[in-house]
């Protein structure tokens, strides 16, 4: 894992077509740090990058295992390329889900993956033994990680200016901060005591939604595992109409529960805002592949996640019309719930020089307001220290 000597203009969109995109969340972490002159030595390799080495999908240890073991079986017998039959697993034909939505992604990965920014991008070929090490080097760099970010910070209201990222330490823990940033650690029902009536072009938000996994997590590790959990009705209660422009947009991560989403979907008139498209992120391997599909047999949901777009009424403003469907692929970070940067794709639908505000953020945006009560998490510090070999195994 090298880090890439040379970055463009804009290093997280690899492809955009009109139905899908491909999108490198690390490289725009890197291009952030990039242009802000965070990097003093050529080679390093930070924590953050290893938490992108998505290998093989992720398996349970035995599954994993008898892969690596029929690999070098198949290898021994045969010299087919095993690349070849991977992509099998990739058309609709050979998936159990019959689903429309499903059928739709796929479909459109395989129309991705036959573009060469697909074929350049992915260029991993897995071996048993990463099936063998089952991602383990990024299981251990996320247990490490939210370890050591494990810090519940007071109440707060910052911001940093210009000149590149500064460091910051609170309550023992350091955070490296982007610059042109303004931060809120507090409870998003408190967002307008910190925004004296400012108003957005872009809200994004990823709430805590009910969900089993959360809750089970804090039954059993107790509350300082996962997060509290928001229903629907919380939720719609974000003053969203007090935060959008006219002609602005909101974009949700979405539940996957389908009756709740059904339920926001139908709310949404709450906030004075029109749905007017559904995305979908695909979660692939750095060989391209979904990360839990295996080797032409879908073993269990194919792994994406949806996204609501929705729009306050356009008067004032000419904007193009956003697609509907559309289907992103990245490579995911190992830490849970942790999004792609989805207005890179989003920003040619708004107003020039957008303000843009995150909701329930981890993490800081050049530019932007973000509010959570975990607001500076994914800043620790431990995600730009050095990659060492010998910490992760
Ligand atoms: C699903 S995560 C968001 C992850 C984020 N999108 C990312 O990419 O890292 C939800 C976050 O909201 C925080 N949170 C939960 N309830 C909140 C509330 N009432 N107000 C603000 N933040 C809250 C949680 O602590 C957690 O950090």
């Amino acid at each position: 894992m090298s880090r890439r000597s040379c970055l463009s203009e804009d290093m997280a969109v690899v492809l955009s077509l009109e139905h899908g995109a491909i999108i490198d969340h690390e490289a725009w972490i890197l291009q952030l740090l990039d242009q802000h002159n965070f990097y003093h030595h050529e080679k390093r390799t930070l924590n953050f990058q290893g938490l992108f080495d998505i290998r093989t999908p992720f398996l349970m240890d035995g599954q994993a295992q008898k892969i690596a073991e029929r690999l070098e079986r198949k290898r021994e017998e045969t010299l087919e390329p095993k690349r070849k039959k991977k992509k099998k697993g990739l058309t609709s034909e050979t998936s159990p889900h019959k689903d429309a939505e499903q059928d739709h992604i796929l479909s459109t990965l395989s129309a991705l993956q036959s573009t060469p920014e697909f074929k350049a991008t992915f260029t991993y070929t897995p071996t048993p033994d990463d099936y063998r090490m089952n991602n383990i080097k990024v299981r251990n760099l996320r247990t490490r990680l939210m370890e050591a970010s494990n810090v519940t910070l007071a109440r707060l209201d910052g911001a940093t200016e210009g000149g590149g990222f500064s460091t910051k330490v609170m309550c023992g823990s350091k955070y490296i901060l982007p610059p042109h940033t303004r931060y809120i650690c507090d409870d998003v029902a408190n967002i307008l005591n910190h925004t004296s009536g400012e108003r957005f072009d872009f809200v994004v938000m990823d709430p805590p939604w009910q969900n089993k996994h959360v809750k089970r997590k804090k039954s059993v590790h107790g509350s300082k595992q996962g997060y509290s959990m928001m229903n629907i009705k919380d939720i719609l209660k974000i003053p969203v109409d007090h935060l959008l422009k006219a002609g602005g947009l909101v974009a949700v991560w979405s539940t996957s529960n389908p009756s709740h989403m059904q339920e926001f979907l139908q709310s949404l008139h709450t906030w004075d805002v029109e749905h007017v498209a559904t995305w979908y992120w695909l979660k692939v391997t750095k060989a391209g592949e979904p990360i839990t599909l295996q080797e032409g047999r879908c073993h269990s949901k194919l792994p994406y996640e949806r996204v609501f777009i929705a729009r306050r009424s356009k008067t004032g403003g000419c904007f193009e019309d956003i697609p509907d469907k559309f289907v992103f692929c990245s490579i995911p970070s190992g830490i849970h719930s942790h999004k792609p940067p989805l207005y890179k794709l989003l920003k040619r639908f708004l107003a020039p020089q957008p303000q843009c505000l995150e909701l329930f953020a981890r993490n800081l945006v050049p530019g932007w307001t973000s509010i959570g009560l975990e607001v500076l998490r994914l800043q620790h510090s431990y995600l730009f220290e050095d990659l060492e070999d010998c910490l992760c195994l």
